[in-house]
């Protein structure tokens, strides 16, 4: 079965909160957040910019994944926020949801290239945004920015 895509819009911080488990994988998210999950920093992290977008994939009506879309100060639109329910993980959903990203934002003309952030101490994800040839620009400390040309 092939995952839906669905916007997160209105914003409902309640199905991130429902979705983002254990506070190992919220660190992961974001290293900075607050444990357990804060729904007011959430919220203001998406509502900080009305260009700020939240997609949901689901198998059989339920969510299991989500990727976000953010613009940084640069402008730069950031991949975010990518999760899998653990029960879904190494099934190659995850696969599935960059590419499914990645067709949306080209369909919606948001952007030519795609970045993100990614940890060196989270190896499988770094794996994951190589697989789906993310090319390393460069590195502070333990963040990585990647990006991607979806011309
Ligand atoms: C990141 C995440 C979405 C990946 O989904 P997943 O289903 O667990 O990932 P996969 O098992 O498909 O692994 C992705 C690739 O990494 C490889 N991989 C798995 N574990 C690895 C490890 N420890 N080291 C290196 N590569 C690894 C896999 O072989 C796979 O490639 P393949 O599909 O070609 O075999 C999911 O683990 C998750 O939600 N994690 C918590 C939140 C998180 O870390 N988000 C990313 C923040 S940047």
């Amino acid at each position: 079965m092939s995952l839906k895509l669905v916007r997160n819009d209105p914003f409902n911080v309640e199905l991130l909160k429902q979705l983002f488990g254990n506070s190992q994988d919220i660190q992961l998210l974001w290293p900075e957040a607050k444990i357990p999950f804060a729904r007011d920093e959430w919220s203001e992290k998406f509502n900080l910019n009305p260009d700020n977008i939240s997609l949901l994939f689901q198998l059989g009506g339920k969510n299991i994944g989500h990727v976000a879309l953010i613009r940084d100060p640069l402008k730069r639109l950031k991949i975010c926020f990518v999760y899998l329910d653990p029960s879904y993980r190494g099934s190659g959903f995850a696969h599935e949801m960059l590419r499914k990203t990645e067709s949306w934002v080209k369909k919606s003309k948001l952007a030519d290239t795609l970045f993100l952030t990614v940890r060196t101490y989270n190896p499988k994800a770094f794996s994951l945004y190589t697989k789906n040839r993310f090319q390393k620009l460069y590195q502070e400390g333990t963040a990585v920015l990647m990006s991607k040309d979806i011309k």
